[in-house]
């Protein structure tokens, strides 16, 4: 049913996919941007747009992922490639290959800096070096640990050499196994830390922080935030989840894989909120503390906690093992791309990607030290990589792929690569023909300031639009598919 004529390698076990998937959509997005965020965009409104981004956008753009990965059989631009060849449409589409390979390796040139912090703070919590600090010595820790850049270089190579290594080994002795056994670790971290915040005294705070929707408190730029956090959140548009879907044997699932990591990534964000927030609040700490908040946040909990400082270790080699999980997924693309079309092996391939990675990420790295004072329009270039992939690379990937499954492949494509019953194959159509593009169009149209008002004012006339553009869409389709891949 693929289009493939080598063999490709598959995960080995049953749940090789859903770990290695799961591997990828958890981490330091879950715990360390999505309370950051939160804290900044304000908190449930925010937490409310995020998770129907997630069930809206994101599950029909994961599921539609992993098909044409599985279908192609191949690195996001190939896989593209054949499965537009196979439909007779424009080969131009692997364009969204390429802007998702590009999208992969750039995040990753500034995730490696923050998985650095955490093997920095793993480092500090085995020598008692966050040991007595006050609330203010918590922050003036990490900005010290910030400031040099030879500090800094050192833990982020680190993660460089550590990707790289495991990517180099391979799909199954590299990644499989290294996260088979880490995700049950994470869980019960999060849940002793939850533990420790329902005693700290400011649980119900955080509780209400995360879970009370004002949605008039959320700005436009928040419900981008939203949107961009979905996907950074589930590794989408990057190429991650395109290629391990490459790896996927014919016989899963994509639906019930699909729903079992979204489901796991969604629950371990907010486990990690209301670990995060109960300590904030109880230490009179700023939600909007940023990029650094569960640095300075989460040493203190583990400090006023007995068995403070091992659990304290415990959790940071978890969340450098998520960091890492997610980090390998992010040049799998890249590395599988040079492996089948440059014919070069992938130790070789790894290792190149890694040193230009390592240049890259090295000047996202300097944004915190000597480069503190280069920006452009008040970003530094780790926030650019962070803004750039976000807000602008993955929804528009996401669009254009949700455009190109809904209107421009043949319909058997995904008919078969699914294999859902007639109501839930046209409920996947319907999300992603209209709801999932649409609703990345409107947000991003409000993020230019137009729609705010003439939503909440317009509602039913809006709603009756997308009916009748639903109508005409299925009633156009054939020729829409002509138009769009001449
Ligand atoms: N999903 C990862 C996280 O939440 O930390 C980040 C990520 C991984 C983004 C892989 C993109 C990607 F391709």
């Amino acid at each position: 049913m693929t289009t493939n004529e080598q063999p490709r390698t598959q995960w080995l076990g049953r749940w090789g996919f859903v770990l290695a998937a799961t591997g990828s959509a958890v981490g330091l997005g879950n715990i360390w941007k999505f309370p950051y965020i939160t804290g900044e965009y304000g908190g449930g409104a925010f937490v409310l747009v995020y998770l129907a981004c997630i069930l809206a956008v994101g599950v029909p753009v994961m599921m539609t992922e992993i098909a044409l990965g599985r279908r192609g059989r191949g690195s996001p631009i190939d896989a593209i490639r054949r499965v537009t060849s196979e439909s007779g449409s424009s080969s131009a589409w692997s364009l969204l290959g390429w802007m998702a390979m590009l999208a992969g390796f750039m995040i990753l040139s500034f995730y490696v800096v923050v998985a650095g912090w955490s093997f920095s703070y793993l480092w500090k919590m085995l020598s008692g070096g966050l040991a007595g600090s006050s609330v203010e010595e918590m922050a003036a820790i990490f900005g010290a640990n910030n400031e040099s850049p030879l500090n800094l270089g050192f833990w982020s190579t680190l993660v460089t050499v550590a990707t790289m290594v495991i990517v180099g080994k391979g799909v199954q002795a590299g990644i499989e196994k290294s996260v088979s056994w880490m995700m049950p670790g994470m869980v019960m971290m999060l849940l002793v830390l939850i533990g420790y915040g329902m005693f700290s005294g400011g649980f119900g705070e955080a509780v209400h922080f995360l879970f009370s929707f004002d949605v008039g408190s959320l700005s436009s730029e928040g419900m981008l935030a939203a949107l961009g956090h979905a996907f950074f959140t589930l590794s989408l548009a990057s190429g991650a989840i395109l290629t391990y879907g490459s790896y996927l044997p014919a016989r899963a699932s994509i639906a019930r894989t699909t729903l079992s990591v979204a489901l796991a990534d969604t629950l371990v964000a907010l486990m990690a909120g209301l670990a995060i927030f109960p300590v904030i609040f109880a230490n009179g700490m700023s939600p909007a503390s940023g990029p650094g908040l569960i640095f300075m946040s989460l040493p203190l909990a583990f400090q006023a906690m007995p068995l403070g400082t091992l659990f304290g270790i415990l959790f940071f080699i978890m969340l450098s093992m998520a960091a890492l999980t997610s980090s390998i997924s992010m040049v799998e693309a890249t590395v599988s791309w040079l492996t089948d079309n440059k014919g070069i092996s992938r130790r070789t391939a790894s290792w190149g990607t890694g040193i230009v990675l390592w240049l890259v990420s090295t000047l996202a790295m300097l944004s915190f030290n000597v480069g503190a004072d280069w920006t452009l329009a008040g970003k530094h270039f780790f926030d650019w990589l962070d803004y750039l992939t976000s807000r602008l690379m993955m929804p528009l990937g996401g669009l254009g792929m949700v455009l190109l499954a809904g209107f421009v492949l043949k319909s058997e494509t995904f008919r078969e690569e699914l294999g859902l019953s007639a109501g839930w194959y046209a409920l996947w159509l319907f999300m992603v023909r209209y709801v999932s593009p649409l609703g990345i169009l409107v947000i991003f149209v409000d993020a230019l300031g137009i729609t705010r008002v003439v939503l909440a004012q317009h509602w039913p006339w809006l709603l009756a639009v997308l009916v009748v553009i639903t109508v005409v869409g299925e009633l156009a389709s054939p020729r829409l598919r002509r138009v769009l891949s001449p």
